[in-house]
């Protein structure tokens, strides 16, 4: 049998925590990589809206691979400049360079080229919220929320964030959609979005669900955009636009059989939230379902730095904004009375519980199901 070699010398075997308690400190210190990877994330940021505002990855998309002069030439730039822009690209692993010739790799070609599959190219200015709130985060966090929170200007901030994500929204929202069957459902579709944003929910159901129709809301000054996203997906004809303040607007009670949250709740804090699945439990029918989106962390908030983060930009932007973990929305959802409660992760980070209204108000304190795999509604 071969021996099996200790990774450590003598002395780390017994130097565990199990032995010698917490807090505990290795033998060897550890290297300064960590905190040099988050002081440099700053530059890879800025390195990746400028090379997307320079327009390189359109620019290799149209003109193919090409070593820097000609890509100088056509964005404007200092040739010299720009080769030290793409080595940075290069080496954060979003373009390839073979023997100095820039090339599209495929996370470029699907991610940050404008026409890409699954184009995040207008997100990355602004998936951060305003840039100028990071810079007061310790007083945020002193002062326990931003002094120029987004909901002083939600319009001014939400129309470009809901034109940006809108391609990525639209594959969660179709991916969903078909993990829930909704073409085979029995009769037409009535859907009810909330804080729809370019509606890339209603966009993708009512593209699957020809017979469904749909109500979107959203501020007004939001809708137009919707509107038109709409009506390019020539769904258009099956939508009421229900323009206003999503705490307030009217909408039928008991009319629909989805009623969709998409990203909304994690602005809108615990309270908010709480009024908003009451507002969606009154709009289901009974035995209607609320598909409440997000981006959740672990319920440890430590396994999931993408949900964790995503918490933490809430609280740099908005006033009252948090990030739920999946047994925080859980317990939400079950306290208002949903049942049937489930979780999809139809892409990555990006999930969705799947709740019911059950048929009988007397199911209100059911103990809900809990699995949190991706899985396939049967029912
Ligand atoms: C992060 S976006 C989500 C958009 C869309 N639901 C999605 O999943 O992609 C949040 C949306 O909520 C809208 N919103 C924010 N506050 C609102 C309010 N009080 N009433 C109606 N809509 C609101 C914003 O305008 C924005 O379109």
């Amino acid at each position: 049998m071969t021996a099996r070699d200790a990774p450590y010398p003598e002395l780390k075997k017994t130097h565990v925590p199990e032995r010698v308690g917490r807090p505990w400190h290795d033998v060897k210190p550890p290297p300064a990589a960590p905190v040099w990877g988050v002081i440099q994330g700053y530059a890879s940021y800025w390195a990746l809206v400028a090379a997307v505002e320079l327009g390189v990855f359109d620019a290799l998309a149209d003109g193919g691979p090409s070593p820097v002069g000609p890509l100088a030439e056509r964005a404007g730039a200092s040739p010299e400049h720009l080769a030290a822009l793409l080595d940075g690209i290069v080496a954060l692993g979003l373009l390839d360079k073979v023997r100095g010739t820039y090339e599209l790799n495929d996370t470029a070609v699907r991610y940050l080229t404008s026409d890409g599959a699954a184009t995040m190219a207008d997100l990355v200015a602004v998936a951060n919220g305003p840039l100028g709130n990071w810079e007061h985060l310790a007083d945020t966090i002193r002062d326990g929320g931003p002094a120029t929170p987004v909901d002083d200007d939600p319009v001014g901030f939400y129309l470009p964030l809901v034109r940006a994500t809108f391609p990525t929204q639209l594959r969660a929202a179709g991916r969903t959609a078909a993990l829930l069957g909704l073409a085979r459902a029995a009769g037409p579709l009535r859907v009810l979005d909330v804080g729809a944003g370019g509606a890339p929910w209603t966009v993708a159901f009512l593209t699957q669900c020809p017979d469904a129709t749909a109500v979107v809301n959203d501020l007004p000054g939001v809708v137009d955009h919707a509107r038109e996203r709409l009506s390019e997906a020539g769904v258009g004809d099956r939508v009421e636009i229900r323009p206003g303040d999503y705490f307030a607007v009217d909408w039928e009670p008991g009319d629909y059989d989805l009623v969709v949250l998409g990203h909304v709740c994690r602005a809108e804090g615990t309270e908010g939230t709480r009024r908003l699945l009451g507002r969606a439990w009154d709009a289901l029918r009974p035995g209607g379902r609320l598909l409440l989106a997000d981006y959740f962390p672990d319920n440890d908030r430590k396994l999931n730095p993408f949900g964790v983060l995503m918490g933490l930009t809430m609280v740099a932007a908005t006033a009252r904004g948090r990030a739920f973990t999946p047994a925080e929305a859980r317990s939400l959802l079950a306290d208002r009375g949903f049942a049937r409660i489930r979780l999809l992760e139809p892409i990555g980070f990006n999930q969705v519980f799947v709740a019911t209204k059950p048929l009988s108000d007397t199911t209100r304190s059911t103990t809900s199901t809990t699995s949190t795999t991706s899985t396939e509604e049967t029912s």
